[in-house]
């Protein structure tokens, strides 16, 4: 059975698999062994991780900042797909943010990605019109 809870230091190898198999080609600054660490000194209740017979196969990481509730790194191990547990982590992290006064989640979605749209639009997201910006600092 698929069990949703709050990621524990025993998680680190099966994220970080799961982040190199979902996101293979992601930024550096991205990778599980500096993300984590930053992300349990900020707000560990907040990186999920969905475990079947204690393997890690799937997590979700949100973050809230008061005013906007954001979701990152969803990802299911291709083992795994298909079978709604990308979903239950984003109702989950979802659940916590509301906890937490949060009204509106947003989320980016990478171009070369854009068909998971329909993951997202099947949870009850819609596409917004706005330009999205960055820059690291
Ligand atoms: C996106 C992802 C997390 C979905 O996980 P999952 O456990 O397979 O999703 P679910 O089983 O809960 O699917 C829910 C619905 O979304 C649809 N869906 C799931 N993944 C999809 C995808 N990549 N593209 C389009 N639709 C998708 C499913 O068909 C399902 O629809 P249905 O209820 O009509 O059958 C998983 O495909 C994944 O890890 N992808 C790679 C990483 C990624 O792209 N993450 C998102 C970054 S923005």
């Amino acid at each position: 059975m698929v069990t949703i809870r709050a990621y524990l230091a025993q998680d680190f190898p099966g994220v970080q698999a799961a982040w190199v198999e979902a996101f293979p080609d992601d930024h550096p600054e991205n990778r599980a062994e500096s993300s984590i660490a930053a992300k349990l000194k900020d707000s560990p209740d907040l990186l999920l991780v969905a475990v079947d017979d204690d393997h890690v196969v799937g997590t979700i990481m949100a973050g809230y900042d008061g005013h906007r509730g954001w979701l990152y790194s969803v990802a299911v191990r291709k083992s795994h797909r298909g079978s709604s547990i990308g979903s239950k982590l984003v109702e989950e992290a979802e659940a916590r943010l509301r906890a937490l006064g949060c009204h509106k989640i947003n989320l980016q979605i990478r171009t070369d990605n854009h068909r998971v749209a329909n993951f997202y639009r099947s949870l009850g997201y819609e596409i917004e019109d706005r330009i999205s910006m960055g820059k690291l600092v």
